[in-house]
């Protein structure tokens, strides 16, 4: 934890945003300092700003300058299991068999607590390592998955995001709970961490059909319980799920109105992929608040579909949309290559989505999508003090292709583009340094904004 008083100044080439680049345009809603300096103080961002006109507020901050490097919010992934990071990259299968074949082996493994721990320590690690300093996380179906988990993260003060799975049917019965219990353990849960320091609990129904209507109802009903919870799932990845659903469900609309009817949409509901959806669902979305995870190497890795940028943010009923991993039918952890990922998939339907409006889907899009834009995903007055430094010249290949890069949104797109986690220099969690990457044997130069 943070002591008293305890300031620090980092200073160097700076970016976060101040809009939304889908809505405001890329250039208005970037915020960009080529000599930045921000000031933190017990934790939380108390300035930012061009170096010259914010330094007359330090004090006797600790300063700390990156040169080469980039500071930015710490990237925000807004769908991930932590429960398969040891099976990530499983080869063949489409959701339904990947499920069965590897995911649902997998994680019973998490009944053992010394497991949960031993995974959940190296899955933040690597988070970290990645740049990521908040996640919205699936556990397992065993409440003890989730306490690892969030012991794990409370010990690194991350703000995290975690919950149990609620399954009770259509899996092995060592991962199945009931509506009851399901509803009892959860709740116990949410007793026990939510609110807790910087963590937050989601109810986590898996996807309907690994639920029965009585434990989608009894969801409802915890959530309706305890409204400052998140609630995550899945929706329409896969049509052969959609399908499923259609016969699971006859007598709902679409597979929107299956969560919709239990109670299960709306403000903090965050619904992972997306990609098969209704017109009508598209508006259901937008118009209750509710948000979409993008997941872009799980879609290609599982096969499952491309997802729909421009209808997402379509101008009259843009929805909240942040960028996820899906580790482990998501190939990394690296939001940098996860963005990349994105550009491609939304070059294959045609749409070229901008390395503002990547960058921000990471950081700010992301918060605003979990509903933490007050805490988390920008660098300004008053935000948690969860940083990224990110090294420009992080390979040769890097190095040589930026020197032939003339602005910054050419740079953050060779980033995006060629990046992954050799690229983190350092984070910071609530101004404390919690990783860090020596670098050495690289040329200077400087970016024009
Ligand atoms: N749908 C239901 N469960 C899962 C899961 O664990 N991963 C993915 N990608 N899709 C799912
Ligand atoms: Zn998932």
């Amino acid at each position: 934890m943070v002591e008293p008083n305890k300031r620090l100044a980092l200073r160097g080439a700076a970016l976060s945003f101040r809009g939304d680049p889908f809505i405001d345009g890329d250039e208005a809603s970037l915020h960009y300092e080529q000599d930045g300096l921000i000031l933190i103080e017990n934790g939380i961002v108390t300035a930012f700003g061009d170096y010259q006109a914010v330094k007359t507020q330090l004090r006797d901050h600790n300063i700390k300058q990156y040169s080469d490097a980039l500071i930015l919010p710490g990237f925000i992934d807004t769908h991930v299991h932590y429960p398969q990071t040891q099976m990530t990259g499983a080869y063949g299968k489409q959701l339904i068999d990947w499920l069965n074949k590897y995911t649902f082996v997998t994680e019973q493994q998490f009944a053992n607590a010394d497991h949960a721990t031993l995974v959940s320590d190296f899955f933040l690690g690597e988070c970290l390592r990645a740049g990521t300093t908040t996640a919205s996380v699936y556990c397992t179906v065993h409440p003890g998955s989730v306490d690892a988990f969030f012991q794990a993260a409370d010990k690194r003060n991350m703000r995290m995001i975690a919950g149990k799975v609620l399954m009770d049917r259509n899996a092995p019965d060592a991962l199945t709970d009931t509506a009851q219990s399901g509803y009892d353990q959860s709740e116990a849960l949410i007793t026990r961490w939510h609110g807790l320091n910087r963590l937050s609990y989601a109810i986590t129904p898996r996807f309907a059909p690994s639920s029965t209507p009585q434990q989608l109802e009894a969801a409802g009903a915890l959530w309706k319980k305890h409204p400052h919870t998140h609630m995550q799932t899945h929706i329409a990845e896969n049509q052969h799920e959609v399908d499923w659903v259609k016969s699971l469900y006859p007598e709902r609309h679409n597979y929107l109105d299956v969560y919709s009817h239990y109670g299960l949409v709306g403000p903090r509901a965050i619904f992972g992929h997306a990609l098969h959806l209704e017109d009508v669902e598209w508006r259901q979305l937008a118009q209750t608040g509710s948000a979409v995870s993008h997941c872009p190497t799980s879609n290609s890795f599982l096969g499952s579909g491309l997802f729909d940028f421009a209808r997402a943010k379509q101008a009259d009923q843009p929805i909240r949309l942040g960028l996820a991993t899906d580790v482990g039918a998501g190939t990394t952890l690296s939001m940098l290559q996860t963005m990349g990922a994105a550009y491609k998939i939304g070059q294959l339907g045609h749409y070229s989505l901008s390395a503002a409006k990547a960058f921000y889907l990471a950081t700010r899009g992301a918060a605003q999508a979990l509903y933490l834009e007050d805490k988390v995903g920008s660098i300004s007055p008053g935000m948690e003090a969860d940083l990224l430094v990110l090294d420009l010249k992080s390979t040769p290949l890097i190095d040589f292709r930026m020197q032939h890069c003339e602005n910054i949104e050419e740079a953050l797109f060779i980033q995006m583009t060629m990046g992954d986690d050799r690229a983190t220099e350092a984070v910071y969690i609530a101004g404390e340094l919690a990783y860090s990457r020596r670098t050495t044997n690289r040329s200077t130069y400087s970016l024009a904004g």
